[in-house]
């Protein structure tokens, strides 16, 4: 088990845009998704990018059970998902307070397209390709939005609805 540092806002490196994985089924992967699911778990999180823990590299993991953090979303399944491309499939739209591991305590509503295809590889090269709405929509897209260094407040729209847990009325999150 290692659990790794997850680096917050303001860290460089959260800004860079990851390289693809080219060499799948390695020690270094497994031993990456391992660390990513080891970390996220211990931070109660519902994804995270390698770029959160310093790796430069297009990897992301997400998966949500029951998740205190978000109590009213429903489970997504647990995914490693690397190389990933996303097609948005139609044009609705939909608002969700999203958090974030290297954004601790804080909450911003952030829209998004509803209905998009993913695609891309787990770790083993094997070909992934899910057409998801909802939440589970929003997670794969603020997780591969770390891929190239986008944090999801400079998606935050209206900036009075960005601010600490603590301070936001806890029936609007
Ligand atoms: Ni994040």
């Amino acid at each position: 088990m290692a659990v790794r540092e997850v680096l917050r806002i303001g860290n460089p490196a959260l800004l860079e845009r990851a390289i693809d994985v080219v060499d799948f089924d390695t020690e270094a992967l497994h031993g990456l998704v391992s660390d990513l699911f080891d970390t996220m778990v211990a931070e109660n999180g519902a994804g995270l990018a390698a770029p959160q823990v310093g790796v430069l590299q297009r990897v992301v993991i997400f998966g949500v059970q029951e998740n205190s953090r978000y109590a009213d979303a429903e489970s997504v399944p647990e995914t490693v998902l690397i190389n990933p491309e996303i097609e948005v499939l139609g044009d609705s739209m939909q608002g969700m307070w999203e958090g974030c591991l290297s954004v601790p305590g804080m909450r911003g509503y952030v829209e998004r397209p509803s209905h998009i295809i993913y695609r891309g590889f787990d770790q083993f090269g094997k070909l992934i390709e899910c057409e998801v709405q909802g939440f589970h929509a929003v997670v794969v897209q603020h997780e591969c939005d770390h891929l190239d260094g986008i944090l999801y407040p400079s998606r935050i729209q209206d900036m009075s609805l960005f601010g600490f847990e603590e301070e936001l009325a806890a029936e609007d999150i």
